[in-house]
Order: structure tokens, then C-alpha cells, then sequence
């Protein structure tokens, strides 16, 4: 893992940073900072193309389509707005679709430039379509939550739902930029914020138990939004993921622990209903299933499992899952992309700071479902 870069107390915003994904052909800078959507130096050197298209969504295009669309036009002739349905049950083919017939109308050519302005959602589908319009036009990552810039927006993972599975149909696609600005920040509702800390958490435990304390020491600061903090945690957090998606882009094996409480959330997601748990708050309470299972493995010990759920629940997370019944957890699990012939994998801390990816027996699982989840 590379080492922490100057961590920060102070409460004055940092300047723009830079960061780099190294993948051969297919790299690309990560900008992060304070009011970067409208600096022209931000777009300065991006892909060029006569046509763009700002795919976002009916709640963030309010904000900032117009802003973008004003930065952006220097570099195309033509920027067309698109606004999606909002909400993880809308990430499906018939929104996908919604962009194929707003690309065909408008006459869009294969070097025609997506820009996905949103979140998670809008970006796992904008990268969809731009791997599949045309076999690939070329696009960039404009996060606008929390989650989005610590870990959707980075590494070319783009999906949509299927009614039996989360993120089941997709394609890992690289975008050519991401920019970040922390700026967008301030209009997202708290609920949303405290589901993207649950993914700046879920680089502790896995990889950087130094990030953990810092965290620890920070979270108010992080929870007012402190502009300073936000930027370490950003930063520190796609470095991080820089790093794991370098060594290993198409999760042949290391990349699998950035699924870190995903098993047990993608459960919870589905068999609520995506939308009702935010995907945060879901791979939150997920986190500490995947802890009470290392535990009951021997390999973290119960103090551990402690202090990650006592962070979680000062982030405002929720920290016990909904009683689906352990059946149904079962079950839904038997459909996450890491099972292999029937059986379930997990990823595990291994010890505080690393995490393995590996099987459990189907008792200990059942355990930690009927210890960690309400009464069915
Ligand atoms: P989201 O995209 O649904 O956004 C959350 C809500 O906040 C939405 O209502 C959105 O309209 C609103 N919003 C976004 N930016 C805003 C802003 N600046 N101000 C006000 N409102 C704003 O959810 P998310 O948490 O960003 O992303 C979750 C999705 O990301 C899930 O579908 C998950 O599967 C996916 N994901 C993908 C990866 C990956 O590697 N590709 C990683 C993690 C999660
Ligand atoms: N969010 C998990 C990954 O990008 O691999």
C-alpha cells in the first residue's frame, strides 16, 4: 500500500491535487479539489471531441448541468444534457436505454465525449454506456457524492441491476479524467454523506489502519465537512484504491477486497428492495457482519469488531441488518459475482489493516447473520 501522504488537522481548503491511475494506454488523472467544475484549467487538456454528452440525473442537474456545460463547451462544439431518473431502482436497462436513444437522436458519433455527472448511479451507468455505444466512446467521471469520489468514480467498474442481483450486468471501462471537487459536497443530504463515509471506513481495516486512527480523530471534523478534512479523506482514500486497481484491474484476486462488507450488503439491497438502504449504509452494516465472521474465524478479536462499529455509529450508520431471516441472506449471497460453483466467498480482515478473500462454513455464516440482524 503506498504511504500516507501529509495528513490534516487544519480547517483551510487544500489546494488541488493530482493523482494518477497507472494502467498502460488506459491511464488517468484523479482531481481533487475545491471548485474545480468551474476552473477552465481542470478541463484543460481532457479529451477532445466536436460532441459531448452530460449524462446526470433529475436531482444533481439542477445544481451543476449548466456549470459543467459552461466549462466543458470550450472543448466541444455541442454539449447535449441528459437528466435520468434518480434513485439506485432506476439503474436498470430501461434507464440505459435512455441514453442509447438521447445518443442516437442526437446524431452522437463514436468519438462523442460522456460526462457523468452524479453519483454512484449516474456514474456505474454513463461508464455502462460509453463501454457499450457504438463499442466504446470515451467518458469522464464527474462525482458529485461522497461515495462516488472515494470509490465509484475511480477503477472502470460500470453496472446496472437486475432484479436478481446487484451490479450483475456491466463491463470494467476506464474513464479518461475524474474530477472531484469538493465543492458539490455541500448540497448533499446528510444521509447520503454519512453512506459515503462508510466507504472512506472500509479502507481502514482493510489496508491502512493508520487511515483508521485518523479517521477516529477526525470523524466530527469529517461529519461538518470540514473542507481541509474532506480532501485528506478523498485523497487518501483513491490513493488507496489507486493502488489496488493498478495491480490488479479486473479483480483476478487482490482487487476482491474492495468488496469488503459487500457480500452481506448487496443481501440487505436486494432483499429489501434497492433504494430503501442507501448502498453505504448497506455495505456499513455489511462491514460489521464481515467483522463478527473474521472474529468467528479467529482473526480479529472482539475489541476490533467494537471499535469499527462504534466509528460506523458515530457516521450515523446503521449497525444491525434488517431481519430478512437467515434463509434469505443465505440465498441472496449464493448470487454475489464472488461465488464460485455455489459457494459463497467473503472478503475477511485477516488482521487489522488486511484483508483475504475466502470461504466460511455455513454454520459460523448463519451465526453472524443471527447475531448481527434483527428477529425475523
Ligand atoms: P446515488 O448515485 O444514488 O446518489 C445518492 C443521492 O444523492 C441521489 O439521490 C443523487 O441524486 C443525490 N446527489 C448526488 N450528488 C448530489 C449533490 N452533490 N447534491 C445533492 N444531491 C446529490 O448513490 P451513491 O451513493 O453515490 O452511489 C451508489 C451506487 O454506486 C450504487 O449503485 C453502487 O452499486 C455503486 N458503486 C459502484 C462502485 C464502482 O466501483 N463502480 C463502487 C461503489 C458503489
Ligand atoms: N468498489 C469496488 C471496486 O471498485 O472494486
Amino acid at each position: 500500500m503506498p504511504a500516507e501522504t501529509n495528513a490534516t488537522t487544519a480547517t483551510t481548503a487544500s489546494p488541488a491535487h493530482t493523482l494518477r491511475i497507472e494502467l498502460g494506454d488506459r491511464s488517468y488523472p484523479i482531481r481533487i479539489g475545491s471548485g474545480l467544475l468551474d476552473d477552465p484549467a481542470t478541463w484543460a487538456g481532457g479529451p477532445a471531441a466536436s460532441q459531448a454528452l452530460i449524462i446526470s440525473n433529475t436531482t444533481v442537474a439542477p445544481f451543476y448541468a449548466a456549470r459543467l456545460e459552461r466549462a466543458i463547451s470550450a472543448h466541444h462544439e455541442t454539449v447535449h444534457v441528459l437528466a435520468l431518473p434518480d434513485g439506485e431502482e432506476h439503474k436498470t436497462w430501461q434507464t440505459l436505454n435512455l441514453i442509447f436513444d438521447a445518443l442516437l437522436q442526437k446524431a452522437c458519433d463514436r468519438k462523442t465525449i460522456l460526462y457523468a455527472l452524479g453519483g454512484g448511479v449516474v456514474g456505474d451507468m454513463a461508464g455502462f454506456a460509453a463501454a457499450s455505444y457504438m463499442r466504446g466512446v470515451p467518458f469522464v467521471q464527474v462525482p458529485t457524492t461522497l461515495l462516488a469520489q472515494v470509490d465509484s468514480s475511480v477503477g472502470g467498474k460500470t453496472a446496472i441491476n437486475h432484479p436478481l442481483g446487484k451490479n450483475m450486468i456491466g463491463a470494467f471501462y476506464q474513464p479518461r479524467l475524474v474530477v472531484c471537487d469538493l465543492e458539490t459536497l455541500s448540497t448533499l443530504p446528510a444521509r447520503e454523506f454519512s453512506a459515503g463515509l462508510a466507504e472512506v471506513i472500509k479502507y481502514g481495516p482493510i489496508a491502512d489502519m493508520e487511515f483508521l486512527a485518523w479517521i477516529e480523530s477526525n470523524i466530527e471534523g469529517l461529519m461538518a465537512r470540514d473542507p481541509a478534512l474532506l480532501a485528506h479523506a478523498v485523497r487518501r482514500s483513491c490513493e488507496i484504491k489507486a493502488w489496488v486497481v493498478t495491480h490488479d484491474e479486473r479483480e483476478s484476486g487482490l482487487r476482491a477486497i474492495l468488496n469488503f462488507g459487500h457480500t452481506f450488503g448487496h443481501a440487505i439491497e436486494a432483499g429489501l428492495g434497492y433504494g430503501q438502504w442507501l448502498h453505504g449504509e448497506a455495505v456499513g452494516c455489511g462491514m460489521v457482519m464481515a467483522l463478527d465472521l473474521s472474529r468467528r474465524l479467529g482473526l480479529v478479536d472482539e475489541a476490533f469488531v467494537r471499535r469499527v462499529r462504534v466509528l460506523l455509529e458515530r457516521a450515523r450508520l446503521p449497525v444491525v441488518g434488517p431481519p430478512l431471516g437467515t434463509g434469505r441472506y443465505l440465498e441472496l449471497m449464493q448470487v454475489d459475482k464472488k461465488a464460485e460453483a455455489g459457494r459463497i466467498k467473503f472478503v475477511v480482515v485477516n488482521k487489522p489493516g488486511s484483508a483475504v478473500v475466502r470461504t466460511a462454513p455455513e454454520a459460523t455464516v448463519c451465526e453472524v447473520i443471527e447475531h448481527c440482524c434483527g428477529a425475523a
